[in-house]
């Protein structure tokens, strides 16, 4: 795994660059990121282009020996763009256009800015692609940062329009699956269609849902055009985007497909911060991030290029959008670096080389504060590069598990929830959570995924399901837990036919008659297990395999196949999770609080994310906090 950082050239007076690129190689970093906010130096004016200072820090950055990731700028239009082209910006789900003077301001549907992006990529990739010191290229920088996927604009009306005239061919198909006799919601053409924000209270679900999809459709296409563009230029160079953490708005397993490398951008500390943790695992994980917050994304977006992937943003200290930013742990650099390679990864980039100390981030640690001076990562970045090339390169073994994950699912559920608290991230966290608890290594993979080669599936939620995927859980042979919710839509989101669980009958003969959502703080008591927020009332043949304390089933059975009709605490996905792990053999293991393993074909890496020194059992190694042991594997 190479080890690299982000750099702003454009930041600092051209006489640093030089001993900036000489202490990166010292320490240990040999990749380096740069050009992804670069539009208004490379461009000041429409079709002056300014290269000279580009020229020179990719040949003083490649003198040095780095190879180097050159971005797309496209998430930062300059402002004469904006002011050429008004109409270019997003419009938020309140039709307030979205403003100059940050970034990601375009709108992904408007025909001018997409050829503009086409047009400062054609030029990039014409001036660098056969550069000998371009390793890869980015595309633009977190699709979809700051909620910037959905655009209510004029042009993704129009798009939108001719997106579900191809979907649909005649309005009346389109009438039919929404299901708009529903108040008088009939349309007589395509082009009267809006885009379903502004309504008086919620609009159609159905029509939601096409929105996602074609907003989703609009991400991969904008993306496509770039990624065409340095493929013709730029031989042999890999190609990626950096994803963001928690973040469902648009399909990344179909943006993956068009790329060879997927990466994303790890802030734990942040993360933990502000998403859905309780006050104690903030408390306990202040300084380390909730010991599965990477993992999770590790492995997702491993499941995303056909499993290559890296980290290109790695928190390094504080960074200054949380609630609350603070220092993570002495160590904590080192044991994500250390965690990124035992999952895989082709990279580990911090983001970012420097402290800028004017404008928005000023209060983001690099790997130097503002002065130059080491901040506190740049010594643990020594350290993790001194045992990368100790122990050498990690082949990804085989996971026994794989994690079922569609964007759709979460789109679904965002949509009409039912229950405020079912959040789809948070119940798939949950199952992989149980599973990482054990010891177990998980793929997270899309519906569309070969599930052949694991000893056990798990699908936290899968509202719809697509064609052929209930004859692929038939026709394994390993056990499948399928969660509450599944098969309970058709693909234009009405009540599937027959009652939920639809299409997965077949699979699982019940059906849920009844769902409730129970408000924070209400739970229902199983024998030492509870279930909390959604339950559904199940008719079946099958007699329950774990029922309530009053006798109504929870998990039903049917040979290798179980179904949880409710959203299961801890306990419960425990009890299930081991004894499904029985069933398929898996390695089980009895971790202390905080302490997580993962295998590479020859190594067995422990991390210890808890405040406190914790003992590994297999190895009895003492692990300090944020410390890792690595262990040869002998099998
Ligand atoms: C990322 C973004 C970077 C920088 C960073 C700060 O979301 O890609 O440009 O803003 O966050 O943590």
């Amino acid at each position: 795994m190479k080890l690299g950082c982000c750099y702003f050239p454009e930041h600092w007076p051209e006489d640093k660059w030089a001993d900036d690129a000489r202490r990166m190689r010292e320490m240990g970093l040999s990749l380096v990121r740069i050009g992804e906010f670069a539009w208004s130096r490379i461009e000041p004016e429409p079709d002056r282009f300014d290269w000279g200072w580009l020229d020179r820090a990719i040949g003083t950055l490649a003198d040095a020996g780095l190879s180097i990731m050159l971005c797309t700028p496209t998430a930062t239009p300059p402002k004469w763009l904006v002011d050429r082209m008004p109409d270019m910006v997003a419009i938020d789900e309140a039709g307030r256009p979205r403003g100059f003077g940050s970034r990601r301001h375009y709108c992904f549907s408007h025909q001018g800015y997409r050829a503009e992006s086409r047009r400062i990529t054609n030029a990039l990739a014409e001036r660098y692609g056969e550069h000998p010191a371009i390793a890869a290229w980015q595309t633009d920088n977190e699709y979809g940062c700051h909620d910037t996927v959905l655009s209510f604009s004029e042009a993704a009306a129009v798009r939108f329009r001719e997106w579900l005239a191809r979907r649909y061919t005649t309005i009346d198909a389109l009438n039919t699956a929404w299901g708009n006799a529903f108040w008088s919601m009939e349309y007589r053409a395509f082009d009267v269609i809006d885009p379903p924000n502004l309504t008086v209270t919620e609009a159609n679900p159905a029509h939601w849902l096409d929105y996602r999809r074609f907003a989703s459709d609009e991400v991969v296409g904008f993306n496509r055009k770039q990624v065409e563009i340095l493929r013709a230029h730029s031989p042999g160079r890999d190609i990626t985007h950096n994803f963001m953490g928690f973040f469902t708005e648009f399909d990344h397993h179909d943006v993956g497909r068009d790329l060879d490398v997927a990466t994303w951008d790890s802030y734990p500390l942040g993360f933990l911060e502000q998403y859905w943790f309780s006050d104690d695992e903030k408390r306990d994980y202040l300084r380390q991030g909730h010991p599965d917050i990477a993992a999770f994304h590790h492995d997702l977006y491993r499941g995303c290029a056909k499993g290559r992937w890296g980290i290109i943003e790695q928190q390094p200290g504080p960074v200054n959008w949380a609630r609350f930013n603070p220092a993570p742990l002495d160590g904590m650099v080192a044991l994500w670096t250390l965690e990124a390679m035992a999952h895989g990864a082709e990279f580990t980039s911090y983001f970012r080389w420097r402290q800028a100390p004017f404008a928005q981030e000023q209060m983001h640690a690099g790997l130097l504060r503002p002065d130059s001076s080491e901040a506190e990562a740049a010594p643990e970045v020594r350290e993790a590069a001194r045992i990368i090339a100790e122990i050498g390169p990690q082949e990804t073994a085989q996971a026994p598990v794989a994690l079922v994950f569609s964007y759709e699912a979460a789109w679904v559920c965002g949509i009409q929830p039912q229950g405020q608290s079912f959040r789809y991230l948070e119940l798939v966290y949950e199952w992989y959570s149980a599973l990482r608890r054990r010891g177990v290594d998980v793929d997270i993979v899309s519906p569309g995924a070969d599930l052949s080669a694991y000893k056990a599936v798990f699908i936290p939620t899968l509202p719809i399901v697509p064609d052929a995927f209930a004859q692929k859980l038939s026709a394994l042979a390993c056990p499948v837990l399928i969660g509450p919710r599944s098969g309970s839509k058709t693909d234009s989101f009405s009540i599937s036919d027959g009652l939920p669980p639809g299409e997965l009958r077949d699979a699982i003969p019940l059906t849920v008659t009844r769902v409730e959502s129970l408000r924070h703080g209400m739970v229902e008591a199983g024998e030492d297990w509870t279930i909390s927020r959604w339950r559904e009332d199940v008719t079946s043949d099958l007699p329950p395999e774990l029922a309530l304390e009053d006798g109504r089933g929870v998990v039903f059975a049917k040979d290798t196949i179980r179904y949880c009709a409710a959203w299961p605490d801890r306990a419960l996905l425990d009890l299930l999770v081991a004894r499904i792990g029985e069933e398929a053999a898996l390695e089980l293991m009895d971790l202390p609080e905080g302490l997580r393993i993962r295998r590479t074909a020859t190594n067995l890496f422990a991390f210890n994310y808890s405040a406190k020194p914790v003992r590994f059992g297999l190895t009895g190694d003492m692990i300090d906090p944020a410390g890792v042991s690595i262990t040869a594997l002998t099998r």
